[in-house]
């Protein structure tokens, strides 16, 4: 098993029944899908909400019941990937490009529960470029306002063409290098208008699994 893997397991042995759980986007939430599917299938009983359409046809796939969010009030645990955590339990995420639907979920969750294998552990956040989430009309002028605070936007690009989420937006890439002051950073970026939302999850994560490749896991 590996690292992400055994996070993954870990993390899944916190769901109990009649929970609403959000399903993260990435590889690592790819194994706590299979993990919280396994889990369905031996009699669990839960309803789910995705932050992807990938997450969400993969849940299908899995037999894992979905259900919309107009039938819900609230999500109970959501287990989700990250790019980057640092000793605050702060977060870069979106480097699968679903950081505005994992935002979402993540706000509205009781509890979330992040995790990751032992590279993504940093002391401050800011090697992984930050993803921004901004909508496509007239993004150059976006761009331009989020170069002004600091770094260098890159148009995410996939398989030759503009990324575009699924909300139909596109992601800029924005290495800040070090970022002592993550809150500071999420008010100034969410200030531009054409400004979707970006990966600083602060204060948001409760619980980060770690899995290593030493077949050991652990918790911050
Ligand atoms: C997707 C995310 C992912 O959680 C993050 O990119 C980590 O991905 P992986 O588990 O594949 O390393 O934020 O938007």
């Amino acid at each position: 098993m590996n690292a992400k893997q055994l996070a993954a397991e870990q993390a899944v042995t916190h769901l109990e029944h009649d929970m609403i759980v959000g399903l993260g986007t990435g590889t690592t939430a790819y194994h706590a899908i299979q993990g919280i599917a396994a889990r369905v299938k031996e009699g669990l009983r839960i309803r789910t909400v995705a932050s992807s359409k990938q997450s969400e046809e993969l849940a299908q796939q899995l037999g894992i019941p979905t259900v919309p969010f107009a039938s819900i009030d609230g999500i109970d645990l959501t287990i989700d990937g990250a790019d980057e955590v640092d000793e605050s339990l702060h977060l870069i995420k979106g480097g699968g490009g679903a950081l505005l639907r994992e935002k979402i979920l993540a706000s509205n969750s009781a509890k979330l529960i992040i995790i990751v294998d032992e590279s993504k552990l940093v002391r401050k956040l800011g090697q992984f470029p930050l993803p921004v989430e901004i909508t496509p009309f007239a993004y150059e002028l976006t761009m331009k306002q989020v170069r002004s605070l600091g770094c260098n936007p890159v148009l995410r690009v996939a398989e030759g063409k503009t990324f575009v989420t699924d909300n139909g937006n596109f992601i800029l890439d924005c290495a800040f290098g070090v970022i002592d002051h993550p809150a500071e950073l999420s008010v100034k970026l969410l200030a531009i208008p054409g400004v979707a939302e970006h990966g600083l999850f602060v204060n948001m994560a409760d619980t980060v699994i770690i899995g290593s490749s030493e077949g050991t896991v652990r918790y911050l």
